[in-house]
């Protein structure tokens, strides 16, 4: 019950591997990839205290080192005090242009790993082990990299793929249910956006994937990472269809910015509820048909996931302030929203031409929904 899916990308290609029991089996995986036999990880507390006596484990039955840096747990840690306490400690170990980086955690802990590979001595390579569902379907792949402004989310940062990616499956196991359902609304996400198959497929297996079934879980992660590898090697620095993958993000950003980017909405969250806006969107648009974004919605509540403005604790700000915070997104060129839009399930498109009277009414219907 294990799949490996390649990132096409000419030198920089690597695979992904996807399955239970990776983190047990690591030290034979990455071995290959090792000048010498020492690894430095970065991880975070929480993640630590799980899997990473399991790793060291699985890397010393191989003969190979490891030193570890936890950080603290949560996004707060992707900024420049966490991200030059990392690189001078990868430093001070000695880390050098031939070792090996180890990522293991969620998101923020791979997307700042990454970028500390991406610079440290100007480059050395990095081996993610994603534990979030979010970040063994999204952010572990495709190598982007890096930390957050006071300005904004991810606004420093890199292209620097990774060597290797093992996305063990026995680890969502561990996560809280709530974390697992958000990395969901980034698992629906590529079968809205260009799979129509795969999300009659969720639509049929999601719900025993959600309650543990080990063959859906693998099914799920690998054909999200299929996807997704399919558009990097493509589009690898978001010239045009890479901007395919931000399905639902424009509205997400929007609403993570008005909830302070708190615990009241997750990432994953603001993905599924933002994918619910997208497809309706499209419907008063004409663009695809009424019965479509009922489906999205009715999918999203079959498996007990965020999907409307109103599954969001507390008050939210007026139609006219969500859109100016649409405006803040980094997909604005020359200050033209850009929106991904949908023809139907499973066929997304990147477009600029929404009349802003659109967006506002959606957005005020969505608010009046709201308790
Ligand atoms: N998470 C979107 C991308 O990797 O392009």
């Amino acid at each position: 019950m294990e799949n490996t899916v390649r990132v096409a990308l000419g030198a920089r290609s690597y695979d992904v591997q996807v399955g239970p029991g990776l983190i047990a089996t690591a030290g034979a995986r990455i071995a290959p990839l090792l000048d010498r036999p020492r690894v430095a990880v970065l991880t975070d507390e929480t993640v630590a205290a799980l899997h990473l006596a399991p790793l060291r484990a699985a890397l010393s039955a191989q003969g190979i080192a490891m030193s570890a840096l936890a950080l603290p747990a949560g996004e707060a840690t992707k900024s420049w005090p966490h991200f030059t306490r990392a690189v001078e400690w990868l430093l001070a170990e000695k880390i050098e242009r031939r070792d090996v980086v180890v990522a293991l955690g969620g998101g923020v802990i791979g997307d700042l790993a990454g970028f500390a590979a991406a610079v440290l001595r100007r480059g050395v390579r990095f081996v993610q082990i994603p534990t979030s569902l979010l970040a063994q379907v999204d952010s572990s792949v495709g190598g982007k990299t890096g930390i957050n402004a006071p300005q904004g989310k991810n606004l420093i940062g890199a292209f620097h793929q990774p060597s290797l990616v093992l996305a063990d499956t026995d680890v969502l196991a561990t996560l809280p249910p709530r974390d697992f359902l958000a990395g969901y609304g980034e698992v629906v996400k590529y079968g809205l956006l260009g799979d129509a198959d795969f999300f009659e497929w969720l639509e049929r297996h999601g719900p025993e994937m959600a309650a543990g079934d080990m063959a859906a879980r693998v099914e799920a992660v690998t054909r999200s990472v299929r996807m997704k590898a399919e558009i990097v090697a493509r589009d690898e620095t978001e010239q045009g269809d890479r901007a395919l993958l931000n399905l639902g993000h424009t509205f997400c950003h929007a609403l993570e910015a008005a909830t302070g980017y708190s615990d009241r909405l997750l990432h994953g969250e603001g993905v599924a509820i933002g994918c619910a806006l997208a497809f309706e969107l499209s419907a008063r648009l004409g663009l695809c048909a009424q019965e479509a974004p009922s489906r999205v919605r009715a999918h999203l509540a079959q498996m007990g996931t965020r999907r409307d403005l109103r599954d969001i604790p507390g008050d939210l700000p007026g139609a006219e302030a969500l859109l100016a915070l649409m405006a803040q997104d980094k997909k604005v060129v020359d200050g033209q929203l850009r929106f991904i839009l949908a023809r139907s399930i499973g066929q997304a498109f990147v477009t600029s031409d929404v009349p802003r009277a659109q967006v506002l009414g959606l957005l005020d219907d969505a608010l009046r929904a709201t308790p």
